[in-house]
């Protein structure tokens, strides 16, 4: 395999198109779930099941449009946001959540089987697409920033897919060539969470149950509006845009200080990182562990708990909680614990953990934030108030599928490697950016097979990389780092026990992971879900079961 040197775009240009435009207009995972014995899957077999595609015409319909708007987010003066605005054509109330007053949203919530159709109109100044970003879909349904798949201004797009995978917490947003960081910071996303008979039947996906936490960090000028990169910021630009835009304020469900208010009872916590670049290593303030039923594609086997959780920019956590102990008035604080974010930061500076200590390189890496990736801050405060609730019981019926076998890939002995790498300030995959309908002969993929993959990150920053339209497998982590104290903390909040579309890659790691597309063959794309990294050109193409280079690994 030969690199190809760095060629599609200029640096600053990408930085420099900008605002301006938009200016213009605790317990025991035993206790609580007794006898679980991971559901009635049998053991023989592993991998998700996804349901065949129907014909049948849409579930579920919604109208849906990206527009310039204007939000109350902080006090004061509102705020010039991109919305996402829905409504419900065909379904009932429950398919379709819309947020009032905020610029996240709306939230769709399906269940496994439906058909789901949203007709979009593109009503903002410039191309989007609609992604969603999760679910086996097809192709031409995925946002893909090329040919008819783009929604030029003013135009209409109409996405429809049957829902085929089991139960998960997905979510959408727009991916267009270019400026799907700028979209996104300024406020484009929603949530997709797909339910299936058994919550259903279980209670346990309704929102009085489930509670979805968006959590993203973004930075105000003195008038309430939002600061992004651009090219008057000069070199903070370009270090923004080389360790991806971290903002100075913490917004939850789109929310400063974000406060919500649960009845004493159970409850399931849909954590998701809506944020461009920041990592946050979560945890109790009180030290109760965390009790995760999921992941990215959905339950895992059997619940699991961690004393913290890693959640990279993408990533989803389903957490139980059980408040029903808690007295009125008690306040429980999620906050993002220190970690080392930047090796170079790290081996420079001496002090790891402190965010202070850095190097030289290090503060320049963490240079366009005061509150710099691997900083401790609060997240988010639960307030208990109202009348106690009975508390739930997970049914042990609800479990996900047992993992993929390294033994069942094809390819055990060759993986396909993808090396994360930096080229003269330009972020690459296997040496490469990416070009709108391009497919190296290493990117061709087979269909319906299990593959081995290596993502290796020789960087000196962690990379969440994601593939579009599948859940796979991590089996395992190899560091260069490993004997250090600072890494094994890291480490130890990582939840990979089932199913994930986005896996962080830690700087002098190699993350081996086990990917089977199925159901439907065609061009996905993979990238660095640091949208700053994916907008510059760390995304590639997939072509899945088509082409001649089925099984020309690099
Ligand atoms: Cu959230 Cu291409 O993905
Ligand atoms: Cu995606
Ligand atoms: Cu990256």
């Amino acid at each position: 395999m030969s690199p190809k040197p760095v060629s599609r775009r200029g640096f600053l240009g990408v930085v420099g198109l900008g605002a301006a435009a938009l200016a213009a207009q605790g317990i025991h995972p035993d206790q609580v779930f007794q006898g679980f014995d991971g559901g009635g899957l049998s053991m023989a077999s592993s991998g998700r099941v996804l349901l065949k595609p129907s014909l049948k015409i849409a579930d579920v319909e919604i109208n849906m449009r990206a527009a310039t708007a204007i939000r109350p987010i902080l006090p004061g003066n509102p705020t010039q946001v991109l919305t996402y605005e829905a409504s419900l054509v065909k379904g009932n109330s429950s398919n379709l959540v819309t947020l009032p007053d905020n610029y996240l949203g709306p939230i769709i919530r399906v269940r496994q089987g439906q058909r789901l159709k949203v007709n979009f109109t593109n009503d903002l100044p410039e191309d989007t697409t609609v992604h969603f970003h999760g679910p086996c879909i097809p192709s031409n349904m995925g946002g893909h920033p090329h040919g008819a798949d783009v929604v030029h201004p003013g135009k209409k797009f109409t996405y429809e897919f049957d829902i085929l995978d089991p139960a998960a917490p997905y979510w959408f947003h727009p991916h267009p060539d270019l400026r799907t960081a700028f979209q996104v910071y300024y406020g484009l996303a929603g949530l997709c969470l797909i339910s299936d008979e058994l919550e259903a039947q279980a209670g346990l996906d309704t929102g009085e149950v489930d509670v979805p936490l968006v959590i993203q960090d973004r930075s105000f000028d003195a008038n309430n509006q939002f600061i992004y990169l651009s090219t008057n910021m000069g070199m903070m630009g370009m270090m923004g845009m080389m360790e991806g835009f971290l903002g100075d304020r913490i917004l939850v469900n789109g929310k400063p200080d974000y406060v919500q208010t649960l009845a004493p009872g159970t409850y399931r916590l849909r954590l998701y990182n809506g944020s461009n670049a920041r990592t946050y290593r979560l945890a109790w303030q009180d030290g109760t562990p965390l009790l995760v039923l999921g992941t990215d594609g959905g339950w895992l086997p059997k619940p699991v708990q961690r004393n913290y959780v890693m959640l990279a920019p993408a990533e989803r956590v389903d957490l139980w909680v059980d408040f029903s102990a808690r007295k009125e008035g008690t306040e429980v604080v999620m906050q993002s614990l220190p970690f080392l974010s930047s090796m170079m930061g790290g081996m420079m500076g001496g002090g790891m953990m402190g965010g202070m200590g850095r190097g030289m390189m290090g503060g320049m890496m963490s240079g366009t934030s005061s509150l710099p990736q691997g900083a401790s801050f609060q997240v988010f405060k639960i307030r208990i108030a109202g009348t106690k609730k009975r508390p739930l019981v997970l049914p042990t019926t609800l479990a996900g599928a047992a993992p993929f076998q390294l033994k069942d890939a094809v390819n055990i002995n060759s993986p396909r490697t993808i090396y994360l790498g930096l080229q003269r300030m330009i972020w690459t995959l296997n040496g490469r950016v990416f070009e709108l309908d391009a497919v190296a002969p290493d990117e061709y993929l087979p269909f319906e097979q299990l593959e081995v993959w290596d993502f290796v990150n020789n960087t000196m920053i962690a990379h969440p990389m994601h593939i579009h339209n599948v859940q796979f497998n991590v089996i395992e982590r190899q560091s260069n780092m490993s004997a250090s104290a600072d890494y094994q903390t890291i480490r130890a909040g990582f939840v990979e026990e089932g199913w994930k579309d986005t896996v962080l890659v830690m700087p002098g790691e190699r993350v081996r992971i086990l990917v089977k597309f199925l159901t439907y063959s065609g061009m996905f794309m993979y990238h660095c879900h640091i949208l700053e990294h994916e907008s510059m050109g760390m995304m590639r193409n997939l072509m899945v079961g088509e082409g001649t280079h089925t099984m020309d690994m690099p």
